[in-house]
């Protein structure tokens, strides 16, 4: 049994492409891997906050010293990290918002990428503590952008997975969403053949 961890970030609840791709993916994953248990946390649903003073204070303080809210936020970036250690498998899904991951994406990667938990820094510079973990990143695009150098969203990832320790991680991008029907099809079509042959 395997535990799939799913990162929604669409801020659209009804409409979204990444939803949708990320609903193709685990109806397949659990065809596939019955016993598996599957997480879903949604970060348009149950927002992380920004990284900020409260949380640097809880992380870097004693606990003894540490004000209410700092607690708190310590607790936040905890359950969220424990999510992510627990998991075998993480999907990600990112929509391309102004070339970029969308802001809460990147609020929930500011509370997982932890120096002593999930990366340490050693004499030869950062090691990743995460090991035997897969990715899948599914994004969903208006142009397109794969492969390009205006793809900013595939290569911040793959360093911020690489970083603490996740190197097996597999892109599904779904491109041309806001390029007409014709290709817009293309692009969903060929995530979804991308999304049956890794299931
Ligand atoms: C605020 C905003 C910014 C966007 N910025 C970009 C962009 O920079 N490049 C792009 O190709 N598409 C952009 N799009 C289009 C989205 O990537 C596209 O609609 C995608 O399907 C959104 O994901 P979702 O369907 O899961 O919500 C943007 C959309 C929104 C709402």
């Amino acid at each position: 049994m395997s535990r799939v961890l799913v990162i929604e970030s669409s801020a659209r609840k009804e409409g979204s492409v990444s939803r949708q791709l990320t609903r193709d993916f685990i109806a397949q994953w659990q065809a596939a891997h019955p016993a598996d248990e599957i997480t879903v946390r949604d970060l348009a649903v149950e927002q992380v906050p920004h990284l900020d003073a409260d949380l640097l204070g809880g992380w870097m303080k004693p606990a003894d010293q540490h004000s209410d809210s700092e607690a708190a936020a310590l607790q936040r970036s905890n359950l969220l990290t424990e999510e992510l250690l627990a998991a075998d498998v993480l999907v990600l899904a990112a929509p391309m918002y102004n070339f970029g991951i969308p802001s809460t994406l990147k609020s929930w990667l500011d509370h997982v990428l932890r120096a002593g938990v999930t990366f340490k820094y050693t004499e030869n510079g950062p090691q990743g503590l995460l090991s035997g973990k897969r990715a899948f990143v599914l994004t969903s695009r208006g142009g397109i952008y794969a492969g390009g150098p205006l793809d900013h969203q595939e290569p911040y990832l793959r360093q911020a997975m690489a970083f603490i320790g996740i190197h097996d991680v597999t892109f599904i991008h779904a491109e041309g969403l806001n390029m007409g029907a014709e290709y817009a099809e293309k692009g969903m079509s060929k995530a979804r053949a991308q999304l049956a042959a890794v299931a």
